[in-house]
This record gives C-alpha cells, sequence and structure tokens, in this order.
C-alpha cells in the first residue's frame, strides 16, 4: 500500500515537474508556449499533428492562423471541436498564439500515402496553383494557406467541405475556390490531397 502510494506521489510530481519544464521553456519562447499547452491534445505537441485528420498547425502563417481563429470563433467556418479553442485563443491573446506556432518548424505528416494517387494528383493540381502556387506554399496576397506536407485524410475533408458549401457557407470571398471544387470529382480530391501531403 505505501510503495503505491509513494509511486502515485513520484509520478505526480514528475508530471507537475513536466508541466512547469514546458511552461517555463527556454527564453525564445514567447508567451505563447504556456498558452498553447492547451491545443496539443488533438493538434499534437507543438502543433506536429501526428494524425491523418488533425491539421498540422506548427510554421502556419501568422495572417492564416488569425483568420481561421475568427472564422472558428464567430461561427463563420463551423466546427465543434475548435469553436470553443478559438474563443479561448481570442481571451488569451491571438498574437502569443500566433507567434508561437509560426516560430515551429513545420514537421511533414508521417502518413504516406500511395505513389499512383500523389502522380494523379500532380497532373490535376495545376488549376489550383493558381492561388496556392505551383509549389503549394500558398500566397498570403490572394489569402491561400500553404498545403505543403499536411496530412492528406485532413486536406481531403476540407475539400469536401468547400464542395458541400459547408466551410465558411456565404462567403462571397471564396465562391472561385467553390465552384472550382464542384468541378472536381471525390476521387481526384482524394489524389489532390495525396499530392499535396506529399509536398515538402
Ligand atoms: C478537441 C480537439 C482540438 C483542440 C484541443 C484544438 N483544435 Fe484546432 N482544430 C481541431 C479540428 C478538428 C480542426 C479542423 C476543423 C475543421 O474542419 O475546420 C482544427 C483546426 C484548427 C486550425 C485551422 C488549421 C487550418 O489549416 O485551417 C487552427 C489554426 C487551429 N485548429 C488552432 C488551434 C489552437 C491554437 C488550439 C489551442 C488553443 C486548438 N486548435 C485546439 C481540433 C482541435
Ligand atoms: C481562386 C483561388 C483558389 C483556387 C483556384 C484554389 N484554392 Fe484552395 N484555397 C484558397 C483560399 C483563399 C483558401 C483559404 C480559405 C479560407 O480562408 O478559409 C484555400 C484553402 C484550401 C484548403 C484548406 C487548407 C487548410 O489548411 O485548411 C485546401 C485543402 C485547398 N484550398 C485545396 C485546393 C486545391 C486542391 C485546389 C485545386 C483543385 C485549390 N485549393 C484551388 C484559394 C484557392
Amino acid at each position: 500500500m505505501r510503495t503505491t502510494i509513494r509511486l502515485v506521489a513520484g509520478s505526480l510530481s514528475l508530471g507537475v515537474v513536466l508541466v512547469a519544464g514546458v511552461a517555463a521553456a527556454g527564453p525564445l519562447d514567447g508567451p505563447g508556449a504556456a498558452k498553447a499547452l492547451a491545443c496539443s491534445a488533438c493538434h499534437g505537441p507543438g502543433g506536429q499533428s501526428p494524425s491523418n485528420t488533425m491539421p498540422i498547425i506548427a510554421g502556419i502563417a501568422p495572417w492564416y492562423f488569425k483568420k481561421a481563429i475568427e472564422d472558428y470563433a464567430g461561427g463563420r467556418r463551423p466546427s465543434p471541436e475548435m469553436e470553443p479553442y478559438a474563443k479561448y485563443v481570442i481571451q488569451a491573446g491571438v498574437d502569443d498564439l500566433a507567434a508561437y506556432f509560426t516560430g515551429q518548424a513545420r514537421q511533414p505528416t508521417a502518413m504516406r500515402p500511395d505513389a499512383a494517387a500523389i502522380e494523379r494528383g500532380r497532373a490535376a493540381s495545376k488549376q489550383c496553383a493558381i492561388c496556392h502556387g505551383e509549389s503549394g506554399r500558398g500566397d498570403a496576397a490572394k489569402g491561400s494557406p500553404d498545403l505543403r506536407g499536411q496530412p492528406p485524410g485532413y486536406l481531403r475533408h476540407q475539400m469536401l467541405l468547400f464542395k458541400a458549401d459547408r466551410r465558411n457557407p456565404a462567403d462571397e470571398t471564396l465562391k472561385a475556390l467553390k465552384a472550382l471544387m464542384k468541378t472536381v470529382p471525390d476521387d481526384q480530391i482524394g489524389d489532390l490531397a495525396a499530392y499535396y501531403s506529399s509536398l515538402r
């Protein structure tokens, strides 16, 4: 019994040390580091999502981070998971959190889509380059985000949401993107997701 209590007490203090270690990280980490702990359950440590469905937010452009947060918090980009966290970000300081995630070097997804799908996606990607660039890195002037290295499952899901007008419905600025998505067959959407996730 005593051993159990000591073990529990031991692991508790280890937990406290670990959390304190992250929260009080080096002088290069701004105030966003501690606030970002709330995000790691879904987006992974430092925003490096290991899953196929959760977006990587490490290395995200600050302007795109802010737009996404404002859209979730305002209900324009409907997401029951993100809406409460977006409201938290606005309360905690969107600039601090943007600075923290922008400062993390993006590690591309570990997911490895089928090589044939990547090649089919490459051929279909010409129609996307006008806004996302030849390299897929996005363009701040057009409001288009960097797609490179995102998990394929996440990219595919977002394209299907655009196609069904369920992401930012009624947003006039995204009309051209949605009109284009409606012309892309669902299997080609999977190929495009495979291609962009494979870019580095
Ligand atoms: C409960 C899980 C969960 C937590 C915790 C969470 N998120 Fe998210 N996040 C998601 C999901 C799911 C999406 C994709 C939603 C969609 O379909 O648009 C997302 C999307 C995002 C995006 C948009 C990425 C893109 O490429 O468009 C940003 C930015 C983001 N989250 C930031 C945060 C931040 C900052 C925190 C911490 C304050 C956080 N999230 C906490 C689940 C979560
Ligand atoms: C007319 C310009 C335009 C074209 C063409 C376009 N996009 Fe986009 N795309 C955007 C913009 C702008 C956004 C950001 C929307 C927002 O602010 O929520 C976006 C967002 C996305 C996202 C969501 C990324 C994320 O992190 O959530 C994916 C995936 C995507 N585009 C894929 C594509 C693919 C694949 C094509 C080609 C079939 C394409 N887009 C063509 C402008 C465009």
